[in-house]
């Protein structure tokens, strides 16, 4: 991938780019929202201090050769309102993790799925891994359907995988593969551009 595409990329009604200093307040409205951070891994944030901390961390991950973690902007206004990334790669065995997070208001527009239309393309060939993972709350719901429209399997529960939010929390473990991906390509059962 080159490196313009890596800073870059535009989907039908999505820009996916580095996250941005100046998307400070975005970036607390989402990650501050407590239903939206329900089955995320670690806390709210709750202050701007935190929040720089955090767009800077985002920023550095986004710079390392093996992570790919675009922050998700409306084109017209450049308006942060989410992310997805694939991290934890895996050079040897050929596969990488997948995370993502859409700010609330903008549930349910198809927004995820276009993003991921883009994401697993761009894995499955640009980057030729050969398995991708998902690491989801059973009672996840919307999680757990946007990963099985695109053929994620349910492979196992992990049991308190996670200690957040004063609980522990179990993981569905779900995988794809480059096969599978390649078979729903010929035959495309996931709407373009949904
Ligand atoms: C998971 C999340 C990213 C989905 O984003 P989204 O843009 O609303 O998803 P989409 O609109 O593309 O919907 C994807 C599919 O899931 C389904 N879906 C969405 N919300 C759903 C819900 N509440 N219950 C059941 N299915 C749901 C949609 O119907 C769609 O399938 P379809 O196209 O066959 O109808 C969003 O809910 C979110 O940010 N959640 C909080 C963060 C999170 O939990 N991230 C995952 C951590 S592992």
């Amino acid at each position: 991938m080159n490196e313009v595409q890596k800073d870059r990329v535009s989907t039908r009604r999505l820009l996916l780019r580095p996250f941005l200093k100046s998307d400070r307040a975005a970036v607390l409205d989402l990650f501050s929202d407590a239903r939206t951070m329900l089955y995320w891994s670690s806390e709210p944030i709750t202050s701007l201090e935190e929040v720089d901390d955090r767009i800077q961390q985002e920023i550095d991950w986004h710079s390392k050769e093996k992570c790919f973690n675009w922050a998700i902007a409306l084109p017209d206004s450049n308006q942060f309102i989410g992310k997805i990334c694939l991290f934890q790669f895996n050079e040897q065995n050929r596969r990488a993790e997948i995370g993502y997070v859409l700010n609330r208001k903008h549930w349910g527009k198809g927004y995820m799925s276009e993003a991921m239309e883009f994401l697993l393309a761009f894995a499955f060939g640009e980057l030729d891994l050969h398995r991708i993972e998902a690491d989801t709350d059973p009672e996840n719901l919307p999680s757990l359907a946007l990963l099985e429209k695109f053929g994620f399997q349910r492979e196992g529960l992990f049991r308190d995988r996670w200690f957040v939010h004063d609980k522990w929390h179990d993981s569905v473990m779900l995988g794809l593969l480059q096969e599978a991906w390649n078979q729903r390509q010929e035959k495309p059962a996931v709407r373009k551009g949904a």
